[in-house]
């Protein structure tokens, strides 16, 4: 389908680890040869080009690339917001048809949450909603999910009150409650300061080391990408094409400086960019 992850890197023997890891988890998400357009009056816009790839249960997945390559647009696929032109999406072999609880969405603006309810309902809403959950017992789950990001302190005061910060652990907090067989992130914390923006970052992957959710995870940022991911696809714009896939589980806050991560920074880059500017 794609590259082989271990041509990319030279750690061959982590690479083959998690591409076996990854192949004795069963297959969740099939994203096979999808294009996505955007049909206007005037125009065609074609967003993705013939994109495949998998997600494995309990995988931190990350679409990688640059404005323009289709990244919220699968995800929004993905999510069941828009249907591809051709290609399938499946969820556990079902093809995906619309919107479902399965697939939570949290985005990268801090207004997702509905001013008038308190942090605890708008953590109870979709599970009363969605998941027709009694009061106790959805009651009961948003408090468990706002202490695991937390926030239970928090649990009356209304979203105005809270920073962005705050704001986006009630949106992860209210997307992990709904317990989906996969969490899409887009771009997340692309609005927060650069501090605020590692602490969750470490949050999320503190979470996911607790219960091992799957994660499909959109990025512009490499570093980002690699700490957050254990597998990468790259994208490539106008439209989005699959540039390679890799894998990148072996790297963590503590990797920043060292050279095996600026390395693989710099060969992401040349990847998506080129020579030229890689060197700049
Ligand atoms: N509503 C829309 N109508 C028409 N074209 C659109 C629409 N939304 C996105 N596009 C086009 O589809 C392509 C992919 O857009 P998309 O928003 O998925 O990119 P992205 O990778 O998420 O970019 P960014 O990093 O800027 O968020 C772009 O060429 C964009 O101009
Ligand atoms: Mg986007």
């Amino acid at each position: 389908m794609v590259a082989n992850p271990s041509i990319l890197f030279p750690d061959a023997a982590a690479q083959a680890g998690a591409v076996s890891q990854a192949q004795h988890s069963e297959r969740l998400l099939a994203v096979d040869s999808v294009n996505l357009e955007y049909r206007t009056r005037e125009r065609i816009v074609r967003a993705t080009h013939n994109v495949s790839f998998d997600v494995y249960g309990g995988d931190r997945f990350v679409l990688l690339g640059p404005s323009g390559c289709g990244k919220s647009t699968l995800l929004k696929a993905v999510a069941g917001f828009i249907a591809p032109h051709s290609g399938t999406i499946s969820l556990d072999g079902e093809p995906v048809r619309g919107p479902g609880a399965d697939r939570i969405v949290v985005f990268q603006e801090f207004d997702q949450l509905p001013p008038w309810k308190t942090v605890q309902q708008n953590v109870m809403f979709p599970l009363r909603t969605a998941k027709k959950l009694g009061r106790a017992e959805a009651k009961e789950r948003a408090l468990h999910y706002l202490e695991k990001v937390g926030l239970a302190a928090f649990a009356d005061a209304y979203p105005h009150t809270l920073s962005g910060g705050m704001k986006q652990r009630v949106a992860i907090a209210r997307a992990l409650a709904m317990e989906p067989r996969v969490l899409l992130m887009d771009e997340p914390f692309a609005a927060l300061d650069a501090l605020t923006r590692r602490k969750m970052q470490e949050e999320l992957l503190r979470l996911w080391e607790e219960t091992h959710f799957t994660l499909l995870f959109v990025t512009h940022s490499i570093e980002e990408a690699l700490v957050v991911g254990n597998r990468i696809l790259l994208l490539s714009p106008h439209p989005g094409r699959v540039r390679a896939e890799l894998n990148s589980h072996q790297y963590s806050h503590d990797s920043f400086g060292r050279i095996d991560f600026q390395r693989s920074v710099a060969h992401i880059h040349r990847l998506l960019f080129g020579e030229t500017e890689a060197a700049q």
